[in-house]
């Protein structure tokens, strides 16, 4: 399956364009979402209108469109993607993939991509076999591209031989391969702490606060498209359970940590939920207005769940991670925090309201272990997610190998 993956489809010029409409519609029902490109060679044989149609997304055309650009650049558009699938890729485009040209938006976002990217050749069975073209091939190959097709068959002008493009389904095969053999955290089981919880005061009333839960369900996601068995226990949130993941959903302090118990053992924690710290002597009743008196809250600590699972033991997961959500002296904090949790990393975020990281959709991370502190720029919580689930991975693996 394709949950949560992004693909940005590019179709360059080619008889065989039509058969991209057809690989949208599977991308999607796989669970993908797909942003399409179309060279000018592609609005040939097929429109702009029936891929954003199929895609539910706008479909790309023009690198100097102004208004795109402020929308959503070229850059963007390459970046907010986990793979490029260039389908079909013509003759042309592989030429100008293997000489690093850029001068239309596909071009350019092939250029300007650190994602993995896949062809589908689809061409005449002399351009496929043309010294050019086979050498084009072989440095894409050296540089990582991975190819499908082009299969042997029936070509346009009734010709017949080596380039016709590799069936939709075959693709779609293709696309979940390059998403296995990234599951680096396959057989690793992982769990995840999210969202604010709610402490009642009395049956109508709690106190909470402003955690959105995005960051912490954007770690479980990308646990999980690592390959890992993912236990996401949240608090209340207006977020989507994230796909592939089990999510546990639970209100006060006190159900989070016993839902964190029960899914021990685990080789991974995250514990990045906005837990209260305290709790107040909930009241049985509805605390009624009386005589102009202002009811005194009692307040009680509650359990701290990232230092019950950092405690050693034989239940102690492997790595455990938390978070400091802190307002000033963010570094120094954060770095006696981690001692005293007894966890192994930290992720310090400076959550002043001016940063505006409590709901919004940007975080800065400062990565916090034993060897010091490691900066990482101001990224999405999807991409602060990624990033993450990749360093938990390699951190894992240099564990495993030692
Ligand atoms: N945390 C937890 N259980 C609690 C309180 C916090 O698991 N009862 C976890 C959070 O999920 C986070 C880390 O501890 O990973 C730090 O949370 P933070 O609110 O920054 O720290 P506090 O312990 O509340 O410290 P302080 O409020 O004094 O800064």
């Amino acid at each position: 399956m394709l949950h949560g993956r992004r693909i940005l489809l590019i179709v360059s010029g080619g008889i065989a364009a039509y058969k991209s409409l057809d690989l949208i519609r599977r991308l999607r029902a796989r669970g993908a979402t797909v942003r399409c490109i179309l060279t000018a060679g592609a609005q040939q044989f097929i429109t702009p209108l029936s891929a954003s149609a199929l895609s539910g997304e706008k479909a790309y055309t023009d690198l100097f469109s102004l208004t795109d650009e402020s929308e959503m650049g070229h850059l963007r558009l390459a970046q907010e993607s986990d793979l490029l699938v260039v389908a079909p890729a013509s003759a042309d485009l592989i030429a100008k993939m293997a000489g690093g040209l850029a001068d239309d938006l596909a071009s350019t976002a092939l250029l300007a991509t650190d994602k993995p990217i896949l062809i589908a050749p689809a061409m005449n069975f002399r351009m496929w076999g043309h010294a050019a073209t086979q050498q084009n091939i072989a440095t894409l190959a050296q540089r990582g591209v991975t190819r499908v097709g082009p299969n042997a068959g029936p070509l346009a002008e009734n010709e017949s031989g080596m380039g016709r493009m590799a069936e939709p389904l075959e693709i779609v095969d293709a696309v979940e391969k390059i998403f296995r053999t990234g599951e680096t955290l396959k057989g690793r089981r992982a769990l995840i702490t999210s969202g604010p919880t709610h402490e009642p005061i009395d049956p109508v009333r709690y106190i909470a606060n402003r955690s959105s839960g995005k960051q912490g369900h954007a770690i479980a996601e990308a646990l999980a498209r690592l390959g890992a068995d993912c236990t996401l226990v949240s608090g209340p949130t207006e977020e989507a359970d994230p796909p592939g993941v089990k999510v546990i959903h639970v209100s006060t302090a006190r159900d989070m940590q016993a839902a964190c118990e029960a899914a021990l053992p685990v080789d991974i924690a995250v514990c990045a939920a906005a837990v209260a710290d305290w709790r107040a002597e909930a009241a049985p009743g509805k605390l009624k207005k009386k005589d102009g008196a202002t009811p005194a809250l009692k307040l009680v600590e509650n359990p701290d769940i990232l230092a019950g699972l950092s405690q050693p033991g034989n239940r102690r997961p492997r790595l455990v991670v938390g978070f400091a959500a802190e307002t000033e002296n963010v570094i120094a904090n954060a770095k006696a925090k981690r001692l005293r949790k007894g966890c192994d990393w930290i992720l310090a975020n400076d959550v002043s309201a001016s940063t505006g990281v409590f709901g919004g959709a940007q975080n800065t991370i400062h990565l916090i272990d034993a060897d010091g502190v490691e900066d990482w720029p101001t990224l999405g919580k999807r991409e602060i997610g990624d990033k993450l689930a990749q360093r938990i991975a390699a951190f894992l693996i240099v564990k495993a190998a030692e």
